[in-house]
């Protein structure tokens, strides 16, 4: 083995401004992952993490919230911890951006920058809420397209034509958080002078710290030049105030990385450990930034950049990975596949997805395709129909006989193939090439079975004579098993630990091909149950019913417009059977913030139906009016119930949802035209 590493790995920072849901657990499971496999090869590895405090969008979000943002990032960082442990996430250290250190941080690197003649100043014009008294940014302004003259469209770029433009070119601008119409106004901003570095990250680009594919696509941005950098946003702003900059604020994107120092400094100053022996510039140790492909400048441009500036090393690598499509498809709130980490933990073990995005990921940037038959079939077939499947065909027989692995290999050529698989094996790992391991784990597998299957101890038990050799099989299954389960150690932590206690021994990888021969072990009891079809389809109906998240960084959800769909035939139209319905009775769901459960008299027959309008009406005044619902809409199993039809409002939500009511003369069951 190699000697002792010093490793410091992070994961991407969430914002505080939504839940975690199964897109960013890719990239946690991927970094976990690596982090536990460094761990077991004897590594000292540590993994820090924060979240990502700053920003407009968390000063709104908490606005709207009636919190103030130190509420919300503390209600939010306490959500985000809880959701990462639920998954086996083991972080050395939780921080956030919004801290001491990370405020000591971001003056030290912002001074250093300064220092060197890499900060410029410039007034720029921006749009301006006159009425909030808020620059906005172009997520925040929604006007109609000055080309194809399409409403209702952001402010810099057309969904409808795609051309981009400037807010101020839009026809009719309007701010999304007050609906006032922007004015432009001049302020002094900062810079960070990027484009002096272009020769410095030409370099830094190609020196072995980026996936090839990634190096490519900065190649291209460097040749089309770089730009100066925007590192300061004027107040009212949470953030950072820049020093000697009264109401100028760090940009989030500034301090969002140092946020990975601050975290390390809080482990350090709480353990004991050498903070800057991993951040001066001729560090031994070795640094990791695990990221999504989309916010690779950061990492591999401005990054780099800043710290070499400040004095402080680079880091060792950047892994970016792809996006999370379920299905084959973007994650959708409407089909229930924008799944949020905890709904999942509701219906689902953590280890089956752990399994499965490590059986589908890759050290490239590849989007990962969680597709649920997949899912279920390929998690029941391989971790439970083959691995634990070893252990269970064979504890008996040794159990049987005392409890004792015998002291011979039955197969040695069979047992080879596991000793010469544990160096290749733990390459995979080291290379992120997660998906490979994962094969060559489950082709072991195969192996396995196969001679379980030809030796058929079942048999051999039921004739005299043949003990030995029922436990010499057994004991190469029991030996395979625990082979296979230290490999599948940083993937499924949780059934290794179970295995453990099975196998009376710790799984460690310089041991993972250690014969165990004359050992006793412990009673067999199941490792992991099949998931169940019916649990997923749970799963995505509960999330079908869950509220919105407001989307990280994204435009105030709760103004902008929905878009008109998509064209319709009047053959579609017409299949739809709209009818009056009388309320009989209206209560809340236990478990449920926004849904009441209604029992409509159809004229003859009754329907139950789960509508999301608690937050506008008071169930006991529902009670004897008439609405207006979809009869024929197949009935949708909910996590509370069986939903039979819909009740049809209007109404931009929260107190303001107008449910139908179709004239008084209305007769239950009538159809509405
Ligand atoms: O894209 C995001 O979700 C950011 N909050 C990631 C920040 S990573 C690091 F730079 F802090
Ligand atoms: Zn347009």
């Amino acid at each position: 083995m190699t000697a002792q590493r010093k490793i410091l790995v992070t994961s991407a920072l969430p914002y505080a401004n939504g839940s975690i849901h199964l897109g960013h657990m890719v990239e946690t499971i991927q970094t976990d992952i690596w982090v536990r496999f460094q761990k077991m090869r004897g590594h000292d590895c540590i993994y820090v993490c924060a979240d990502d405090a700053h920003g407009t969008a968390i000063m709104l979000t908490a606005e709207k919230l009636g919190k103030t943002p130190e509420q919300q990032i503390a209600d939010m960082k306490a959500e985000h911890e809880r959701d990462f442990a639920g998954f086996l996430i083991g972080f050395d250290n939780y921080h956030s951006t919004h801290s001491s250190e990370n405020k000591e941080l971001s003056e030290l690197i912002y001074s250093r920058l300064k220092a060197n003649g890499h900060i410029a100043e410039r007034m720029i014009t921006q749009a301006y809420d006159p009425e909030k008294g808020l620059f906005l940014a172009d997520r925040y302004i929604k006007g109609t397209c000055p080309k194809c003259k399409t409403p209702d469209q952001y402010g810099d770029n057309c969904e409808a034509c795609g051309a981009t433009y400037s807010p101020m070119d839009l026809i009719d601008p309007k701010s999304a958080i007050s609906g006032a119409t922007p004015i432009a106004k001049e302020s002094k901003h900062l810079f960070f002078k990027l484009p002096e570095f272009t020769e410095y990250l030409r370099e830094w680009t190609r020196a072995g710290h980026l996936q090839p594919e990634v190096a490519n696509k900065l190649a291209e941005w460097l040749e089309g030049g770089l730009q100066e950098w925007d590192i300061s946003r004027d107040a009212p702003y949470f953030g950072f105030e820049i020093p000697g900059e009264p109401d100028k604020y760090f940009y989030v994107w500034l301090d969002a990385p140092i946020g990975y120092m601050a975290s390390l400094k809080n482990l350090c100053d709480r353990t004991g450990r050498d903070f800057s022996s991993y951040w001066k510039p001729d560090s031994d140790a070795e640094v990791y930034h695990f990221i999504g492909k989309d916010i690779i400048n950061f990492h591999a441009l401005f990054w780099p950049a800043m710290l070499s500036s400040a004095q402080f090393r680079t880091p060792t690598k950047v892994c970016a990975h792809g996006f999370l499509t379920v299905n084959g498809k973007k994650m959708s709130k409407s089909r229930g596949t924008f799944v949020n980490a905890r709904t999942y933990l509701e219906h689902l073990d953590p280890e089956y997805l752990r399994y499965y995005y490590a059986s589908k990921l890759t050290a490239g940037v590849d989007d990962l395709d969680l597709n649920l038959d997949d899912f279920v079939a390929r998690v029941n077939s391989d971790l439970v129909g083959k691995v634990v499947n070893i252990a269970s065909r064979t504890a008996k027989f040794v159990q049987q006989q005392g409890g004792v692995l015998s002291q011979e290999i039955a197969d040695t050529a069979l047992w080879q193939k596991f000793v010469d698989a544990n160096e290749p094996i733990a390459q995979l790992f080291e290379e992120r090439d997660f998906g490979r391991a994962m094969r060559e784990i489950m082709a072991l597998a195969d192996a396995a079975n196969e001679y379980i299957a030809t030796q058929a101890p079942w048999s051999m038990a039921k004739e005299a004579g043949r003990e030995k050799e029922v436990l010499a099989v057994c004991t190469l299954g029991i030996n395979m098993f625990a082979a296979l389960m230290t490999w599948l150690k940083p993937v499924l932590p949780k059934t290794a630990a179970a295995a453990e206690e099975f196998l009376d021994t710790e799984l460690t990888w310089r041991n993972a091909t250690l014969f165990l021969s004359s050992h006793k072990i412990n009673a067999f009891k199941p490792l992991m149950r099949r998931v169940e079809l019916e649990k997923v389809n749970q799963m995505i109906e509960a999330s079908k019913s869950e509220a919105p998240a407001p989307a990280a960084a994204a435009p105030t959800g709760w103004l902008a417009k929905d878009p008109i769909a998509e064209e319709i035939e009047y053959a579609d139209f017409a299949k739809v059977d709209l009818r009056i319905a009388k309320i009989i009775a209206a209560e809340p769901v236990a478990g449920a913030d926004k849904l009441l459960q209604l029992t409509l008299d159809l004229g003859g027959q009754t329907r139950n139906v789960f509508a999301g309008i608690k937050s506008a009406y008071d169930p006991a005044t529902l009670v004897g009016k008439h609405t207006v619902m979809v009869a024929n809409l197949k009935p949708r199993k909910m996590k509370f119930g069986l939903s039979e039809g819909m009740v049809l409002a209007a109404g931009p939500g929260g107190k303001e949802i107008f449910l139908l009511e179709p004239d008084t003369g209305a007769e239950p069951g009538m159809k509405v035209m």
